[in-house]
């Protein structure tokens, strides 16, 4: 069972085909680089990829707006390619996850354009219209300030027209069972091609009610049963990932009572919480978030990251938390996003501090849950503010010193590599690092190394002990007569302080570092005193080192 539920301790890495490795010259990345730098991926240890929109789009929201779910765009390369792509992960024991974007398509989609062309096309209903301008037509904004409403006119259709994002976005009326009956094929047509399942983007959108009466959008949960529920007949171990930003009290709505909706959802709860953990020094808002999260199904799972292709939503922190987040890591107002977030890459906004950039992966990797990895953060890249909205974020990866970092031999990307400054591509590369044997992604790889060999974390029990102090956070695992304690200072300054192994676990009287050196025996009172550098960090493993006998497979 626990090698069938392979999500359970994946490591995703997340990529957009078109910002990572361009082949043909023009300035857009496409497959055949994807291809040419699987070894890459391979190497760093990720068990699964999950690839942003790639199909046929307009890209006014960098692929989030589909025109045809059966095709790849035709800048990224062919059908033929993915296939092979897929075929490539797949000999390196490599998972891929496609983003499912099925809220709405783009407006240049053909369904929209037979639909809002004539009253009595088939596709008429597979979006949402009203004759008069709904009362709530300046409420619920996705993107407040770029977006000015959610219903928008369109003269052809001499109606308004539902879109809970951009206007070029309209959203498809999801309760219509001829559109679920086309999200399952369009599932099963990309499972066809080699995919092992799907991030779902805007979960609760696709299930909310949706029309210009309704004021309180009730969620229709049972989509997400028949969802799984096709995927499951198509391919057993393939999965959903749900982009959810929901508040815990819904959790088991989304996961199902027994397991049986989404396999996956971002953990957007403990997200917040970190960050303010991480500019504040006090997890104890983190700590809540994970006792309030971590019960879950036994084969659901959390999907664990610090930054994603958008902004950071701090949407879901009290006022004051969000300040605090705001001041120490985004204080200026073009680092800010749509009043509710920050739409900077993880390095500049931890001022580039080697010890922080660490500290935070280590606290990612060793929360409940599945890290997933924003492509770039391996070797710490920054981001260029010149650039509108969340493209500040998706910039070229950057290979080596090399013209155009490597990424392009087109002296135009389309989204400008980063030349100047210390996050410039002379200074943070790939080939670079390869060579340092101290560099972030060395070190990275070490960090996944050992995160694969401690799956306690995605299956165990998290308990938080206490250390005294709200800037020291210990967290232990324990799965099978097997534990693992992890602990983090999140202070500026190094700190001595006791810990007390009790409860159920064996050897608790011993820990033994599984990263660096610096083993702890405890006291005759079975205290332990752990000493930790300024935003330092230790992962022990209780009792010795053989918990592969220790361990039961099932
Ligand atoms: C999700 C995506 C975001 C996109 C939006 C509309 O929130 O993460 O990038 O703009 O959906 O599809």
């Amino acid at each position: 069972m626990i090698n069938d539920l392979w999500y359970k301790n994946a490591v995703i890495y997340c990529l957009s085909v078109g910002s990572f490795q361009d082949t043909d010259g023009d300035g857009v990345g496409d497959f055949q680089g994807l291809m040419r730098r699987m070894d890459y991926l391979g190497g760093l240890g990720v068990t699964a990829i999950w690839l942003m929109p790639f199909q046929t789009s307009p890209g006014r929201d960098d692929g989030y707006d589909v025109s045809d779910y059966y095709n790849v765009d035709p800048r990224y390369g062919s059908l033929g390619d993915f296939v092979e792509f897929t075929h490539a992960a797949k000999q390196r024991g490599i998972r891929v996850l496609i983003d499912l974007v099925v809220n709405h398509t783009s407006s240049e989609h053909a369904w929209f354009k037979s639909a809002r062309s004539d009253p009595d096309s088939r596709y008429r209903d597979w979006y949402i219209w009203s004759e008069k301008k709904p009362a709530n037509a300046n409420k619920g904004m996705v993107f407040p300030g770029v977006q000015k409403s959610t219903w928008t006119y369109d003269e052809k259709a001499a109606a308004y027209y539902f879109h809970r994002f951009y206007d070029f976005q309209p959203d498809l009326n999801t309760a219509n069972p001829l559109v679920q009956a086309e999200i399952l094929k369009i599932m099963g047509f990309w499972i066809q091609l080699g995919v092992s399942g799907f991030r779902m983007d805007a979960v609760p959108f696709v299930i909310a009610e949706k029309g210009a009466e309704v004021t309180k959008p009730s969620e229709q949960y049972g989509m997400l049963r028949r969802f799984r529920e096709f995927l499951q007949w198509r391919k057993g171990d393939a999965i959903i990932l749900a982009e959810a930003n929901v508040l815990p009290e819904t959790d088991f709505e989304y996961f199902g009572d027994d397991g049986d909706r989404m396999h996956m959802m971002f953990n957007f709860q403990v997200n917040q919480s970190m960050f303010y953990a991480l500019a504040s020094a006090d997890a104890r808002p983190l700590v809540k978030a994970i006792e309030k999260t971590s019960v879950r199904p036994a084969t659901a799972q959390w999907g664990m990251f610090l930054r994603n292709h958008d902004e950071l939503d701090l949407g879901r922190l009290p006022e004051t938390h969000r300040q605090t987040v705001f001041d120490a890591f985004g204080p200026d107002k073009d680092m800010q996003l749509y009043d509710r977030g920050i739409r900077r890459r993880l390095a500049p906004m931890l001022d580039g501090d080697p010890r922080r950039i660490r500290q935070a992966y280590s606290l990612m990797f060793s929360l409940p849950g599945t890290p997933v990895i924003r492509y770039g953060d391996e070797i710490a890249m920054g981001d260029d503010l010149s650039l509108p909205e969340r493209n500040c974020a998706r910039t070229p990866m950057q290979w080596s010193v090399e013209p155009q970092a490597g990424f392009t031999k087109s002296s135009k990307p389309e989204l400008p590599v980063i030349v100047d400054g210390p996050y410039g591509y002379h200074h943070v590369n790939v080939a670079d690092q390869r060579r340092d044997a101290d560099s972030m992604l060395n070190w990275l790889e070490r960090l996944i190394r050992m995160r694969k060999e401690a799956p306690e974390i995605g299956w165990g029990d998290c308990i938080s002990l206490d250390t005294g102090d709200p800037g020291i956070l210990a967290l232990r695992y324990d799965w099978r007569n097997n534990s693992v304690l992890v602990v983090h200072n999140l202070h500026p300054k190094p700190v001595e302080f006791e810990l007390q192994l009790d409860g159920e676990g064996t050897g608790g009287n011993r820990l033994i570092d599984i990263m660096d050196g610096g083993n702890s025996e405890a006291d005759d009172k079975g205290r332990h005193t752990l000493l930790l550098d300024a935003y330092g960090y230790r992962w022990y493993r209780l009792g010795g080192l053989d918990y592969l006998l220790r361990r039961s497979e099932v």
